[in-house]
């Protein structure tokens, strides 16, 4: 019988020292899918974790060679016939859509079995499946499978999205970057990791080019060619750590980030009542005895504040001298690590998109589950701060997104074992 790991924490030490914050996973996914258009690459500064070996293996099931070894991939293509993503891939990882676009332009058809629901409420693909008809490509629904062909090429069109969904406009560029023609996407999302996309796609010969307004312009090359990239520093793991040592009241410098990434995170940790000193690629911060709440929380397409790390901020809030009220507007129900806070002695009332969090004197340990991988973090966040032991359970969750949690923490003072 296989028994799924667990952490648990005894809570109370403060967090001290210097980390050095891996590649971004939001960032490698689609570049890893961008593989499908070139011969061969070598992608640096990947992170080890569970959703790039789900990349990975749908990579090989493609037909493509993709090899992990000390922090890059390497991927040779010559051998992708395959244009089917099965329903078991698909479901390992929720971002498997973003292959749709690099799919069909590399073999002129995709077949991948629809995503399902999330642990993030309904997760739907309108503007994913909109964006690639206008681009030309056909697409039918049989037996839970979308069937999507391309008659001739991909041909660049003027798309404007009523959202800026990151993962629509990543799957946009892969398609449209060598199509016939120019594309141009209007109220593209203007995350660090689509401009990590274009700077991957240039590399290798693409023309794209992104406006002051984010606005994205495409211009149709024939082939990519082969190249190396290296990603882009995780932003959000740098964030929950940075949440990690203010709730202990501890003190870490992150190195290896780009902290203009995190330009809506820090005042608010200011505001909490850390400090905070940037430098080049390192950002150092203290943290007060006791926090302040953080007041108003609104998550925001970037660059505004992100839903990525609203929980790791919400487990710091729990332990406020006040209130603090967060706003969710990107997804629908990402508050489900706040009845798992409450286990654990906070006071948080969730209506709608609205949480309220009024700051107790202490948490308390206690045995929680990660629902999620950003509310999985926000548990691990609060246990490090609550009285005595916490055991959180379904960590798979965590490991998702964050490449030696458990031991990054140890090494900054944590008291945590994963068993
Ligand atoms: C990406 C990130 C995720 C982050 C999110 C928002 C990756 C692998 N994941 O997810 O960590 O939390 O951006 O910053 O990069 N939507 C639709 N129809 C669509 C597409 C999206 O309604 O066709 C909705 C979603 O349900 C959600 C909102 O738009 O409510 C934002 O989604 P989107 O920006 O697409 O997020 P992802 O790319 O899935």
């Amino acid at each position: 019988m296989c028994v799924m790991a667990r952490y648990y924490i005894e809570g109370g030490a403060r967090l001290h020292g210097e980390i050095k914050i891996h590649g971004a996973k939001n960032a490698v996914l689609p570049v890893l899918a961008g593989t499908l258009l070139m011969d061969e690459c070598t992608i640096h500064n990947c992170p080890a974790l569970t959703d790039v070996t789900a990349a990975c293996n749908i990579l090989g099931h493609l037909g493509c060679k993709a090899q992990y070894s000390g922090g890059s991939v390497t991927t040779k293509t010559e051998n992708v016939q395959n244009f089917e993503i099965p329903d078991d891939l698909m479901r390992e990882m929720r971002s498997s859509v973003l292959f749709l676009g690099a799919i069909v332009a590399r073999c002129g058809r995709a077949r991948v079995s629809l995503p399902g629901g999330c642990e993030l409420g309904p997760r739907p693909i309108d503007m994913h499946l909109s964006s690639l008809q206008k681009l030309r490509v056909e697409i039918s629904e049989d037996h839970g499978y979308l069937d999507c062909r391309v008659n001739g090429k991909l041909r660049g069109a003027v798309i404007s999205m009523p959202f800026p969904s990151v993962g629509a406009t990543e799957n946009i560029m892969l398609a449209a970057c060598t199509a016939e023609g120019d594309t141009v996407i209007h109220n593209a999302a203007r995350e660090p990791e689509i401009q990590d996309l274009a700077g991957f796609l240039n590399a290798a010969g693409a023309k794209i080019t992104i406006g002051e307004n984010g606005t994205v312009y495409i211009k149709g090359v024939e082939k990519l060619r082969s190249t190396q990239y290296s990603v882009i520093p995780d932003r959000i793991a740098a964030a929950t750590y940075l949440c990690c040592a203010a709730i202990t009241g501890g003190s870490i410098v992150l190195h290896g980030v780009i902290p203009g990434h995190l330009n809506a995170v820090l005042p608010i940790l200011e505001e909490t009542g850390c400090t905070i000193r940037v430098k080049y690629d390192t950002i150092e911060l203290t943290a007060p005895e006791r926090l302040k709440p953080a007041r108003m929380i609104r998550t925001m397409p970037y660059p505004g504040f992100p839903t990525d790390s609203q929980s790791p901020m919400m487990a710091l809030s729990c332990v406020a001298d006040g209130t603090s009220v967060f706003v969710e507007n990107i997804f629908e129900s990402r508050y489900k690590h706040a009845a798992e806070l409450t286990r654990m002695g906070a006071k948080i009332k969730v209506e709608g998109r609205v949480a309220v969090v009024e700051g107790v004197e202490s948490l308390h340990g206690a045995t929680v589950f990660c629902t999620d991988l950003r509310g999985g973090a926000a548990l691990v966040t609060a246990a490090l701060k609550a009285n005595g032991k916490s055991e959180i359970a379904q960590i798979s969750h965590i490991e998702r997104g964050y490449q030696d949690f458990d031991k990054n923490l140890s090494l900054l003072g944590a008291m945590i074992v994963k068993r």
